[in-house]
């Protein structure tokens, strides 16, 4: 299809070296498997918990339709028209020398930064399913306290570290048929399993399933500060993948005759509906325990493993399992964009881009996982991890966000657009509006709370 616009080049079209999904299922299976992750299972809860529950997730909800929706169907777009890694989509889109490149390179970087130190807690969630298979027993200070000592332990931090990043290289290096869509194919479907045997478990065989439904779906509007509103639009972003590239690299693996539209809402829907589920599932747990539900980053790995002493390991041990496919499918991702810039823009192999970027993201992520090595910043002692989560959530993602939705609505030729898109007419125009208008008002407002600049804010 050769809309004679931009610098669409026919001949990427037969490429050989690229990679491309080999069925529709294939490629949801994937790019869900990226958005699913860590955000879901780990950070969703917890944040739903601190800021209160209902009102949260319903703000939730619409940032995930008016921010999250439409930037993944740019990210798409662009991924799937110019057949690119990030950096070079823009360069093929704009012109070579194009300064939108910038968003490219900022998006390697973010996959690069991120991973070092999602691969540090997804470490942690392995070490848990070893731990849950032993049972957790003593004092509920005594549970608590081992959480303390896994971080605390050096040693333990990058057994696990480097676990799962060899698990991260050895599938990125299987290619995108070969490795990504054939390990998610596996992965995600036992996670779907898991995750509803457990919400199953926490409704029907708990007295706290009906508390939990009542805390994430009946929203009382008296708890829902600006700061909870802005986070939720922030964890929208996180949570499905967006403002790095991820998926608009996944995206450059899509075949013409699929709709870009009816995968990104499919995928957003069950990125959406995983996250609620394991809400329902976790706080099932924790009000059939009167358990405080805003206990923060610790609800999964110091909160649940204290109320899993009580139900013993046929429920905590497929939880870790769970926690871990989530997060591996999520760290491939993560790889593969800054791996496939390599094999793209440098013309290195596949094998040797997996290799090299790979041990050099886990040298970094060494950082992230000695948590006693501490630097000031923002005015108190912070270890990597921390600086590392704070810097590119708040900072990379959403301005990433931000140049890429500018792009996609400003700069990218229409037709190239309409091309992908499929039409052009009242849906398209709507989504071009919604680009143009919503999308990066809302993300900029994000930003600006990132960088403590919003006036009306206290900080
Ligand atoms: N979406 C993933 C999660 O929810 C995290 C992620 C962010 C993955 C950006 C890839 C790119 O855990």
């Amino acid at each position: 299809m050769t809309d004679g616009s931009d610098m669409y080049q026919p001949e990427l079209e037969r490429a050989p070296a690229r990679g491309i999904w080999g069925s529709r299922v294939g490629f949801i299976l994937a790019a869900t498997g990226s958005a699913i992750g860590l955000g879901n299972i780990w950070k969703f809860p917890y944040i739903t918990g601190v800021y209160g529950g209902g009102a949260f997730v319903l703000v939730y909800l619409i940032s995930v339709v008016i921010v999250g929706l439409p930037l993944m169907i740019a990210e798409l777009m662009i991924g799937r028209h110019s057949k690119k890694n990030p950096v070079g989509a823009f360069k093929t889109l704009h012109h070579p020398r194009s300064p939108w490149q910038l968003t490219g390179w900022l998006g390697v970087l973010s996959g690069f930064v991120i991973l070092s130190f999602y691969s540090v807690v997804a470490g942690w969630a392995m070490a848990y399913i070893f731990k849950s298979a032993a049972g957790f027993s003593g004092t509920a200070e005594q549970i608590q306290g081992e959480y303390g000592a896994l971080v605390a332990d050096p040693a333990l931090s990058i057994l696990w570290h480097t676990i799962f990043m060899v698990l991260c290289i050895g599938i990125v290096a299987g290619g995108v048929q070969r490795g990504i869509e054939r390990w998610s194919k596996i992965l995600m479907p036992t996670l779907f399993a898991i995750l509803l045997g457990l919400m199953a478990y926490g409704l029907f065989w708990t007295d706290g399933g009906a508390r939990a439904m009542n805390f994430l779906f009946k929203p009382d509007f008296s708890k829902l500060s600006a700061e909870a509103a802005l986070s939720a639009l922030g964890h929208a972003f996180f949570t499905l993948s967006l403002g790095m590239g991820a998926m608009l690299t996944y995206g450059s693996y899509m075949r013409r005759d699929e709709s870009i539209t009816r995968d990104a809402i499919t995928v957003s829907v069950l990125d959406t509906v995983i996250a609620l589920i394991a809400g329902i599932a976790i706080y099932a747990l924790v009000f059939n325990f009167d358990t405080d539900p805003a206990a923060g980053p610790g609800l999964i790995f110091q909160t649940l493993p204290v109320l899993f002493a009580e139900t013993g390991p046929w429920i905590s041990v497929p939880f870790f399992i769970l926690l871990t496919f989530a997060a591996l499918t999520s760290g491939i991702s993560l790889l593969e964009v800054v791996v496939s810039y390599f094999i793209d823009e440098r013309r290195w192999g596949r094998i040797k881009s997996t290799l090299i970027l790979g041990t050099a993201i886990y040298l970094f992520g060494l950082l992230s996982a000695v948590a006693a090595l501490t630097v000031p910043f923002r005015g108190k002692q912070q270890g990597f991890f921390d600086i590392f989560d704070f810097i590119s959530t708040n900072y990379m993602l959403p301005i990433g966000g931000f140049l890429t939705c500018l792009f996609a609505a400003w700069v990218m030729k229409k037709a190239s657009m309409i091309s992908e898109f499929g039409s052009g007419g009242i849906m398209f125009k709507g989504l071009v509006f919604v680009l143009r208008f919503v999308t990066p008002v809302a993300v900029l407002l994000v930003l600006l709370h990132g960088l403590e600049l919003l006036p009306f804010m206290e900080y």
